[in-house]
């Protein structure tokens, strides 16, 4: 399915045909323009950058690489095509034909769960807005701009599904999505993380690794949803996640390299001395892990949710994978378990399993994100390192649920306040830690050079050569 780029909005969605719809939205395209210029990245405005823009959404070559100007970047509206007739997968309408249009009765919920989901777009690209001053090379630097065009670009989506099917009350979500700001104390953005600095590399390539993977999984939750146009608008998004993912991971992974090929260098495991020689050691990584991890996790909310069943019934949000499971997809009769603290111990109890959807969905994230561990790990072990990361306990730094209240260390025991105060700095990254990976921090903006702190990519993006010109300064 071709996209439209001869419109002022590139689309697929046929804006031209529907005035209305394209006039609410090219009214709110140059304000979202303004949002960019003030809270997008930093200093970047005049910089050619080597971005890919979706062309199709046909999963396979749907996307082209070329130097652009961010402000002039081609944000569209891009929707996965409609599969035949689709049927709602899960829920009291299973088997119904999907919606195109919003059910009158679940209007103001679907309005809350677009709204959440959209925030968070913009969220995060404030979060990374001063990253691009020390970028530790034009590789990264362009990674980060990509993700953050593509973060911008999800807004786009959630607000033409706030302005296509919502009204008024959806064209006042999408003036109120470029009002809120990360971290502001009168007008934060909704979710926690997502209020959170993100000040220096480490930072982001474990919030891409972490946070962008939770997008992932709640974007999958609603590419499942009885509401066709936001199941459409979700898939696409998922494809461009990906490349997040990859972002994050590799970024971590080459950290783990540099340091691995410095402890063999210098033969130490010693976090001073690995300090002195410029690289990040391992124990402050899984500081810095076990911080993101926590409060990642607390995305997902409540381990016991009724909103959560509740989605789930109406048909509006489905499991990870929802097609691919094999029981009856309406949860009668069925349970899940939840482990709880009870008088200073971990009580497992079974929960109706709708009701603990939020804890199914954050426990296949966390299996998602062991493999990604796992394969960190393999980086240290073929670099002769005997250091591993590991995943902190879910109860580890929680601040919403059951553990919420209680002290749970990265291993799994619940401790005293005395305790977590006299040892929290073990196992969350001090000042000092952020004082250090701070001092690493120094923009390399040289073609084809990489900071001392990270190995370089085994290939470029779009196979360019090592030393591309990615981003061009002006
Ligand atoms: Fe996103
Ligand atoms: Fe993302």
């Amino acid at each position: 399915m071709a996209i439209d780029y001869a419109s002022k909005i590139p689309n697929n969605v046929d804006l031209d045909r529907n005035k209305q719809l394209q006039r609410a939205l090219e009214h709110w395209q140059p304000r979202y323009l303004d949002w960019w210029r003030e809270m997008g990245p930093e200093g970047s405005h005049g910089h050619d950058v080597y971005l890919r823009t979706a062309v199709s959404v046909d999963p396979k070559g749907w996307a082209h690489f070329e130097h652009v100007k961010m402000p002039d970047y081609r944000w569209g509206i891009f929707l996965t095509p409609r599969e035949g007739s689709r049927e709602i997968g899960f829920g009291d309408h299973k088997g119904q034909a999907a919606w195109d249009d919003v059910p009158g009765e679940y209007r103001s919920t679907l309005r809350r769960i677009i709204v959440t989901q959209a925030d968070t777009e913009p969220a995060s690209v404030e979060q990374q807005r001063f990253l691009g001053a020390t970028c530790p090379s034009l590789y990264d630097l362009r990674n980060l701009y990509q993700v953050n065009v593509e973060e911008g670009r999800h807004l786009w989506a959630m607000v033409y599904l706030l302005h296509a099917h919502f009204g008024r009350d959806g064209r006042e979500e999408a003036e109120a999505l470029l009002e809120r700001r990360s971290g502001d104390a009168d007008r934060p953005r909704i979710l926690g993380a997502f209020n959170e600095r993100t000040p220096d590399w480490l930072s982001f390539f474990l919030f891409t690794f972490l946070t962008d993977r939770d997008g992932k999984y709640q974007l999958a939750a609603l590419a499942e949803s009885g509401f066709d146009p936001l199941a459409r608008s979700t898939r696409f998004m998922l494809t461009e996640e990906a490349h997040h993912l990859f972002v994050g991971e590799s970024g971590i992974g080459r950290v783990l390299q540099r340091t691995a090929e410095v402890m063999k260098q210098h033969h130490t495991e010693d976090p001073e001395k690995l300090r002195a020689l410029g690289v990040i050691d391992v124990p402050t990584l899984q500081r810095y892990l076990n911080f993101h991890f926590s409060v990642t996790l607390d995305l997902y909310g409540g381990e016991v949710s009724s909103n959560a069943a509740t989605f789930f019934n109406m048909g509006l949000k489905g499991r990870f994978e929802e097609s691919k499971l094999t029981d009856d997809h309406q949860l009668k009769g069925a349970s899940y378990p939840v482990t709880e603290i009870d008088h200073g111990r971990f009580v497992e109890r079974q929960v109706g399993a709708a009701l603990a959807l939020n804890e199914r969905l954050r426990d296949d994230y966390i299996r998602d994100c062991q493999a990604g561990v796992d394969r960190w790990n393999k980086i240290l072990e073929k670099g002769g390192s005997t250091q591993r990361l590991t995943l902190a306990h879910k109860a580890f730094h929680r601040k919403i649920g059951v553990y919420a209240g209680h002290h749970v260390t990265p291993d799994g025991r619940i401790v005293s306040d005395t305790e977590w105060n006299h040892r929290a700095e073990e196992w969350l990254p001090s000042d000092a830690d952020h004082a250090f990976v701070q001092a690493l921090q120094g923009a390399v903006t040289k073609p084809g050079q990489y900071a001392h702190w990270i190995a370089p990519p085994p290939r470029g993006i779009n196979s360019q050569s090592a030393d591309f010109e990615y981003v061009r300064f002006h």
